[in-house]
């Protein structure tokens, strides 16, 4: 009987997961795409990952560091250079967590230790508005990063001490609104990795929030932007 029961609750998971991925096949509608192109323009994906402003989002951008430079990659639904290939499974976890869907690590200069605070329901609606840009053959230029920054392996060791990964935590004590802003700005938005000093040494940071800039020699990105108000 037992075994029966567990066969049939096996059985009733297949079903709903075949459900669930019929629900994805499908074309995402337009409001979902609107929805998502609004979260990109937020999220300033297009500041990075767009060099040409002919090829939007086509990726090949010179991101530098302190430890030297990274490129951003090609977003555009191409299956070789871009991430027309990708599962929604991959975006989502690329953006929430900073893996690679061959389970190697991404730099930070990918602001994943932000959008780790986006629902998966927003990562899928920027995933769905960028499926429809024009696919664009684009492959990215490998990181030049100063030894030993090269080796992907040492941002575990980065990500086990910053990174924290979770979702917004919502203040119940506040608004809606407040709550809303709180989300955008702590992830979609990452405003703290430019109006946090030392991004690289603690991106996310706690402590400071937000302060002025004077003391932020660490990063350039940071010493170049005000503290933001409140
Ligand atoms: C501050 C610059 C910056 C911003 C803003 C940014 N990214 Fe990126 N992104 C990067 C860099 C750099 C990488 C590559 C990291 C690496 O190679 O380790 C990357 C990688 C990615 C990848 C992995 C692609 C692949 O082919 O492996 C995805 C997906 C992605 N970004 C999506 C987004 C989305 C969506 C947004 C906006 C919500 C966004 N990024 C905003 C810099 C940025
Ligand atoms: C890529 C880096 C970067 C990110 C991300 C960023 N900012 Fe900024 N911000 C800047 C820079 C640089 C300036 C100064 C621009 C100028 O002076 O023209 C600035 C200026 C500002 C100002 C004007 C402050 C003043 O004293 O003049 C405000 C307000 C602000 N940012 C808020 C935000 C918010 C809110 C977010 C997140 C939604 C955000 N920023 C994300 C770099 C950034």
């Amino acid at each position: 009987m037992r075994t029966i029961l567990a066969g049939l609750a096996v059985a009733g998971l297949a079903l709903c997961s075949a459900v669930a991925s019929v629900a994805h096949a499908a074309e995402p509608s337009p409001e979902l795409i609107a929805y998502g192109k609004t979260l990109v323009e937020a999220g300033d994906c297009a500041g990075c990952h767009t060099a040409d402003p002919a090829k939007p989002f086509a990726g090949g951008k010179r991101i530098d560091t302190p430890f030297g430079a990274i490129y951003a990659p090609n977003l555009t639904p191409d299956r070789d250079t871009g991430i027309g290939a990708w599962l929604d499974s991959d975006f989502t976890r690329a953006l929430r967590y900073g893996i690679a869907p061959d389970g190697s690590n991404y730099y930070p200069a990918f602001p994943y230790p932000y959008f780790t605070k986006m629902t998966k329901d927003d990562t899928l609606a920027i995933r769905a508005y960028l499926g429809t840009l024009a696919p664009v053959t684009s492959r990215n230029k490998p990181p030049e990063l100063r030894w030993p920054f090269g080796y992907r392996g040492l941002i575990r060791v980065w990500n086990a001490v910053y990174f924290k990964p979770g979702l917004f935590e919502p203040d119940q004590s506040k608004s809606a609104a407040w709550n809303r802003g709180g989300y955008l700005v702590t992830g979609l938005g990452h405003c703290g990795a430019c109006h946090t000093p030392k991004i690289i040494s603690a991106p996310t940071g706690t402590r400071r929030r937000y302060p002025a800039m004077r003391s932020a020699a660490g990063s350039p990105r940071a010493s170049m932007a005000p503290p933001a108000p409140g």
